[in-house]
């Protein structure tokens, strides 16, 4: 039998350690995007942008022509099962069609091996969440959910305000959504509007700020909701407006009330909180300003500046962040981070906004 000195066995393994302090090229990891709309069209551009990321392939039920990607020399597909059976090399599939459509295509992604990303919302109900989750956990494979607010300097300095319990006990916290969605808005879109494909506006336009309110403050209980319709009648099969109240695990009292009905442009969305030691609003068209703050024995630091929001033509979304996402896709799958908004935090989103609109 060889016998290994134990000098010898010893310096194989320090040889061995040296090399993974070597650095290792980090190999970019390869997407595909279904769904090159609005949003879509922002995550392929900034994948193609960012050097950790490769756009491998694109799909679309519109041609190339109407998408605008006619002279790219990316793979382009008109079906979602014809990209996952291409053959193609590509580890992870960007979710961006209508909402309805989200948890049906996420599934087929994942039973073929992929990780994936879903626009938000994750899906229009809780079990249609439910049946994602098992099949990323069946096939081994992650969920990211596109929540880029969370990354806008106020609301991770909100987060870590309450986590530091430097408000003492919460007492009350009130979520504004003033927004503006004209006819236009509607009219160019062939899902926006529809009760099976957009589920309504807590899904489209403010599921980011109920996410951001689960993010901090945890779930609700004894929902009361009140619901109405004052500016899109003829063009949604939804209510523009509604009231929100409910109490939160912890005891403390909760309330949102949104509108897409405010006249002429978005107005403002914002979170307002009281407890034992203090008082914060964190406000701005899309919480992107600390406007208030008087905490005990704190002063507020400058917070670094916020990105702007993202633009659909005269409308403005929430925080133009995406490029935050996709690095810590890049980041999760090499192992060096965890998920920032993973697939059990996308499916109570999900849950909460079913239960609120159940409370009507
Ligand atoms: N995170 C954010 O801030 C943010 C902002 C805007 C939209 N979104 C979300 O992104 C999604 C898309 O919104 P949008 O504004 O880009 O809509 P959009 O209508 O501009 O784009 C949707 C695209 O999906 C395509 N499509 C429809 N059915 C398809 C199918 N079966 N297979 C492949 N493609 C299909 C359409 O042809 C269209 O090009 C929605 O879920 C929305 O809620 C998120």
């Amino acid at each position: 039998m060889n016998k290994v000195s134990p000098w010898c066995k010893y310096r194989g393994d320090f040889l061995w350690q040296c090399l993974h302090l070597l650095p290792m090229e980090k190999k970019p990891v390869k997407f595909a995007v279904v769904g090159c709309g609005r949003i879509g069209n922002r995550h392929a551009t900034l994948i193609q942008m960012d050097p950790d990321c490769e756009l491998v392939a694109l799909c679309d039920i519109k041609s190339e022509e109407e998408t605008g990607w006619e002279n790219s020399n990316v793979p382009y597909f008109n079906d979602i099962k014809d990209l996952l059976d291409s053959g193609l090399d590509f580890e992870v599939v960007n979710i961006c069609t209508p909402n309805g459509i989200h948890a049906e295509q996420a599934l087929q992604a994942l039973e073929k091996s992929k990780h994936v990303v879903i626009e938000k919302p994750m899906g229009l109900n809780k079990a249609s969440c439910e049946r994602v989750i098992f099949k990323a956990f069946e096939m081994s494979r992650q969920v990211f959910i596109v929540m880029q607010n969370r990354y806008s300097p106020p609301s991770a300095w909100l987060k870590e305000m309450i986590l530091e319990e430097r408000l003492g006990r919460i007492h009350t916290v009130q979520i504004n959504c003033y927004w503006n969605r004209g006819d236009d808005y509607y009219a160019r879109s062939d899902w926006k509007g529809s009760k099976e494909l957009d589920g309504g506006v807590l899904f489209t336009q403010f599921s980011h700020f109920i996410d951001i309110m689960y993010w901090i403050f945890g779930d609700i209980t004894d929902i009361k909701s009140t619901f109405s319709n004052f500016a899109h009648a003829h063009n949604t099969e939804f209510e523009d407006s509604g009231t929100v109240t409910f109490t939160f695990l912890d005891g403390s009292l909760g309330s949102l009330i949104f509108t897409t009905g405010v006249w002429g442009k978005n107005m403002e969305s914002s979170i307002t909180v009281t407890g034992a030691k203090g008082s914060i609003k964190v406000g701005g068209q899309y919480m992107d300003k600390v406007e208030y703050c008087h905490v005990e024995n704190y002063e507020m630091p400058e917070l670094p500046p916020t990105n702007p929001p993202n633009d659909y033509g005269p409308y403005k979304g929430s925080a133009a962040n995406h490029i935050h996402v996709f690095k810590n896709v890049a980041e999760v799958l090499r192992g060096e981070k965890k998920i920032t908004t993973n697939a059990l935090e996308g499916m109570k989103v999900t849950e909460i906004i079913e239960r609120m609109y159940q409370a009507g």
